[in-house]
C-alpha cells in the first residue's frame, strides 16, 4: 500500500466585474480581433477596488470544503499559491486558515503561473509523508494589481480568480489505477529569469512593480517545456497519451494549449479550455478550469487527469491525477 492524496472536492471563485477586449480597446491601443487571434481571451474579471486576493482565495476555499462535504475545523494545513498576496507578510494562507477556523499550519508559495502545480505537490508530499491529513490546496490572484496598463503587450492577457481543492490521504495501491495525485513534476531554469519577471520588489525597489515580458521567448520556451514535462508524467506513470481523459492546462494562450493538445493527439473536447473567458489567471487558471469541469458534469469519478503550466522563472511542471 501506498500512501496517496485524493480530492474530496473542489470549488472556485471569479470576481463580479467583466471586461472585454473591447473595453480594454478603450484604454490602449489593441483590438478585439488582435487579442483573440493571438491569445483566445475574449475577456476576463477583474477584482473590485478593496476586493483583496485573501478575499477570493476564501470564497473559492468556502466552496470547495462545502463540495468536498467537509469542515473547515478538520483542514490541517493550507498550501496557497499566489504571487499577488495581500500583503508581503504574513502568509496570505494565514488570513485564510483564521477566516476558516482552520487547525494545522498555513503557508504561501509562489512559482507565478505553475504556482497550482507546485502547491498541489507540496501538499501531496505534506500527506504522503504524514505530516498532513487533509489540505486545502488554493490558487489565487489579483494580477491585475502587477499590470502596467498603459502597454499593450501585457494587460490584455491577464486577469484575476481563484481556485480550490480539498486533499485527503487515504492508502492506494500504489498504481496508475489509484484516484487522486498519481505523480507530480516540477522543474525551473533561473537562468530565464528576465523573460517575464516585474521590475519591482521588496528587496529591489520597495515596490510591487509591473509585469514585463518577452512574449515571443516565454511562447517558444512554452511549448518544447511543457511538451517534455507531458512526456515526463506520462512515462513515470506507464501511461500512453490514449489514457488521458481531460487536460487541464493552465490557461494562458489558446495556442500554447492546441500546441500540446495535438501533441497528445487529444481532441478539442477532451481540454478544458477557460481562457477566454478568465484570460490569464496565473495560479488560479487550474484549479479555476477543473472547478468549471467538475461542477458542470465534464469530469466524472475516475477519470484520468493531466495538468500542466510554465510561468516566470522560468518554472514549469506537471501532474496526473485520477479524479
Ligand atoms: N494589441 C495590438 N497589437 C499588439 C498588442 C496588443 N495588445 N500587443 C503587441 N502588439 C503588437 C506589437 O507591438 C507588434 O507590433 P509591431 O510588429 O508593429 O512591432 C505586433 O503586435 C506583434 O507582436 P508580437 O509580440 O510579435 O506578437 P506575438 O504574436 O508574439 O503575440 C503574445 C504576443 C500574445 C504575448 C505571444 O507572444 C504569447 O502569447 N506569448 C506567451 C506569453 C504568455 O502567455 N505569457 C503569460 C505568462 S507566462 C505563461 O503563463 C505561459
Amino acid at each position: 500500500m501506498v500512501k496517496r492524496s485524493r480530492i474530496l472536492g473542489c470549488g472556485s471563485y471569479l470576481p463580479a466585474n467583466i471586461v472585454t477586449n473591447d473595453d480594454l480597446a478603450k484604454r490602449v491601443d489593441t483590438s478585439d480581433e488582435w487579442i483573440v487571434q493571438r491569445t483566445g481571451i475574449r475577456s476576463r474579471h477583474l477584482a473590485a477596488e478593496g476586493e483583496l486576493t485573501s478575499d477570493l482565495a476564501l470564497a473559492a476555499a468556502v466552496r470547495a470544503l462545502e463540495h468536498a462535504g467537509v469542515e473547515p475545523g478538520s483542514i490541517d494545513c493550507i498550501v496557497l499559491a499566489t504571487t499577488t498576496p495581500d500583503n508581503t507578510f504574513p502568509a496570505t494562507a494565514t488570513k485564510v486558515q483564521a477566516a476558516l477556523g482552520a487547525k494545522g499550519f498555513a503557508l504561501d508559495i509562489q512559482a507565478v503561473c505553475s504556482g497550482f502545480i507546485y502547491a498541489l505537490s507540496i501538499a501531496d508530499n505534506f500527506i504522503r509523508t504524514g505530516q498532513a491529513k487533509r489540505a486545502l490546496v488554493i490558487g489565487a490572484e489579483t494580477f491585475s494589481r502587477l499590470l502596467d496598463w498603459s502597454d499593450r503587450t501585457t494587460c490584455v492577457l491577464f486577469g484575476d480568480g481563484a481556485g480550490a481543492v480539498v486533499l485527503e490521504g487515504y492508502d492506494g495501491n500504489g498504481n496508475a489505477g489509484d484516484r487522486g495525485v498519481l505523480s507530480a513534476h516540477l522543474h525551473s531554469d533561473g537562468s530565464q529569469y528576465d523573460l517575464l519577471y516585474v521590475d519591482g520588489g521588496v528587496s529591489a525597489t520597495g515596490t510591487a512593480g509591473h509585469v514585463r515580458m518577452q512574449g515571443q521567448e516565454v511562447f517558444r520556451h512554452a511549448v518544447s517545456k511543457l511538451s517534455s514535462v507531458v512526456e515526463e508524467a506520462l512515462v513515470a506513470n506507464g501511461l500512453e497519451p490514449a489514457a488521458i481523459d481531460w487536460l487541464v492546462p493552465h490557461q494562458a494562450n489558446q495556442r500554447i494549449i492546441d500546441g500540446i493538445a495535438r501533441k497528445l493527439k487529444l481532441s478539442t473536447d477532451k481540454v478544458v479550455l477557460t481562457v477566454d473567458r478568465h484570460g490569464n489567471t496565473s495560479a488560479a487558471s487550474i484549479p479555476l478550469a477543473l472547478s468549471e469541469a467538475v461542477h458542470d458534469g465534464r469530469i466524472k469519478r475516475g477519470d484520468l487527469i493531466l495538468m500542466e503550466a510554465i510561468g516566470g522563472g522560468l518554472a514549469w511542471g506537471s501532474a496526473l491525477v485520477r479524479w
